[in-house]
């Protein structure tokens, strides 16, 4: 009994250390990220032959952070979301896509320069997929 409340416990600090990312960075690169999960240029999985449609491109002038995702919009197959998360895991801003939209493009203007960031761009068929960067 001893050793299940022990295994129980020890299960709940790594969930926690997981999911709570307020002050310690969750993933010491993407190369931790998840396989299965969260998608990226060097790890695309199961989407291998899909990342120069789906990693989100990021162009910097300044303070200000473009990304682009280039990728088709359509009423079955589109871009859902765009992020900006800083290193501990706040979100600096998103955009939301609809199916209707041109292109993938946001724009972010960030407050203070970061030496982590992370960009990530959402496929409603494709999952996740996430940039490191900074500014
Ligand atoms: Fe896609």
């Amino acid at each position: 009994m001893k050793n299940r409340r022990n295994f129980l416990k020890t299960s709940l600090v790594i969930s926690t250390g997981i999911v709570t990312t307020n002050t310690i960075p969750a993933f010491a690169s993407t190369k931790s990220f998840p396989n299965g999960i969260i998608y990226t240029k060097d790890n695309p999985g199961k989407w291998e032959k899909k990342v120069a449609g789906h990693i989100p491109i990021i162009t910097i002038d300044g303070k200000q952070v473009t990304i682009e995702t280039k990728h088709g919009m359509s009423e079955k197959h589109y871009i859902v979301k765009h992020t900006v998360v800083s290193g501990n895991g706040e979100v600096l801003g998103e955009k939301i896509f609809y199916p209707t939209d041109k292109n993938a493009v946001s724009v972010f203007k960030l407050e203070e320069k970061h030496t982590v960031l992370y960009a990530t761009s959402f496929c409603n068929k494709h999952d996740l997929w996430v940039a490191e960067f900074s500014i």
